[in-house]
Parts: structure tokens; C-alpha cells; sequence
């Protein structure tokens, strides 16, 4: 697989202090902040996820969006989905041009962190039990270009912290 950095290609995810990103394949929390800045975020455009990951989704393929699947298993075939069967090929269908979200999980994640151009983070400010985490990030390799501390409360159930980096 190759390793260069692609301008293009962008992470989305939101971590805990201890890197926790889910469990038994579901989030950990509900923010609802969080999940309305995912969908301004990547509306209109390319996401790519792991299996685990589509399979995760509630009601399958988010509106408004083109979804690349990276799976191994050849016969399936999941509904409004573009099937990858390596991270090269999702790269192949992502193409260079548009912006491209990936969305998780932390397999897919630890594949696609060394060539990400871009990382959109939430940090939420809890320790959580987990099954899934994301990789140690090198914050000597981002820049934080915005910041934005979002308190706890009735639709946010911790504080979190929202950080867009450039890869330096
Ligand atoms: N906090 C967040 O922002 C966030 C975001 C997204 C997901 N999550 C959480 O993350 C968890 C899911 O993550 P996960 O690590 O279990 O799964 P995942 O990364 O979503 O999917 C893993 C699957 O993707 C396929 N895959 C990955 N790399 C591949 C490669 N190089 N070639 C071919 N296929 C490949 C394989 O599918 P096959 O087995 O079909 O081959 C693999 O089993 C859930 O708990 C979810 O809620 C959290």
C-alpha cells in the first residue's frame, strides 16, 4: 500500500481521553452537536468506512452522500454503496479532487491516519470502557487551524472539545 499524503483524503472521528471510540460496534455516547457538525461536514460529499462501521448505521446509507465500503468479503454487496475491497482501491474510487471523509472504524482509521491531509476531532472529556480505539495521534504532524469547547448538557452528554487540524 502506498504511504503519501493525500490532500483529499480526510479524517472524521471523536475519541475519548483514553482514544476509546466504541464498543460491541456502537459509540460510546450521544452528542448532539457532534452528530449535526458530521452532517454539515460531509454532506455532499465521499465517505469511506470499514464494514463494521456501514453495519453500525441505523438505517443504513446517510442521505445526501456517496458511501465507499471497504470490505474483504467479495459477495456482499451493501444497498447505495460502492464496494472496496483494499484501502488502494477505495483511494482508486475516492479519486483526487473531492473531499473525502473517512468515518471510521479503528481499523479502517489506523489505515488511513499516515496519509490523511486533514483531521476533524472531537475530543470528549471522559475515560470509557472500549473495544475500539483510534491510534496515537502525533500532534507535531497537525496544525489546529479551529477550536470550538462545547459544554455538557440535555442534548450533549459530556463536554467536548472540537479541533480541526491541517497536516503540517
Ligand atoms: N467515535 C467515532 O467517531 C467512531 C466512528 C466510526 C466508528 N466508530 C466505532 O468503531 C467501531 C467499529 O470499528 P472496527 O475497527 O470494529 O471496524 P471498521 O474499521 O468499521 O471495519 C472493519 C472491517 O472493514 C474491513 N476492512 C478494514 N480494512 C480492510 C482492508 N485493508 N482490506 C479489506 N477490508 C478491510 C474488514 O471487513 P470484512 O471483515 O468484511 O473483510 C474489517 O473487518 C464501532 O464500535 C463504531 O461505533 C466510532
Amino acid at each position: 500500500m502506498e504511504n503519501k499524503i493525500h490532500g483529499n483524503i480526510s479524517i472524521i472521528v471523536a475519541i475519548a481521553r483514553n482514544n476509546a471510540i466504541g464498543k460491541d460496534n456502537r459509540l460510546l455516547w450521544h452528542l448532539s452537536d457532534d452528530l449535526k457538525r458530521f452532517k454539515k461536514l460531509t454532506t455532499g460529499h465521499t465517505l469511506i468506512m470499514g464494514r463494521n462501521t456501514f453495519l453500525s448505521l441505523p438505517n443504513g446509507a446517510l442521505p445526501n452522500r456517496r458511501h465507499i465500503v471497504i470490505s474483504d468479503v467479495k459477495e456482499d454487496q451493501f444497498k447505495g454503496c460502492e464496494m472496496a475491497s483494499s484501502i488502494d482501491h477505495a483511494l482508486q474510487l475516492a479519486g483526487e479532487s473531492e473531499e473525502c471523509f473517512v468515518i471510521g472504524g479503528g481499523m479502517v482509521y489506523a489505515q488511513f491516519l499516515s496519509m490523511a491531509g486533514k483531521l476533524y476531532l472531537t475530543q470528549v472529556e471522559e475515560r470509557f470502557e472500549a473495544d475500539t480505539f483510534f491510534p496515537e495521534i502525533d500532534f507535531a504532524q497537525w496544525r489546529a487551524e479551529y477550536t470550538d469547547k462545547i459544554a455538557a448538557g440535555d442534548k450533549n452528554e459530556y463536554p467536548h472539545t472540537y479541533t480541526e487540524y491541517i497536516r503540517i
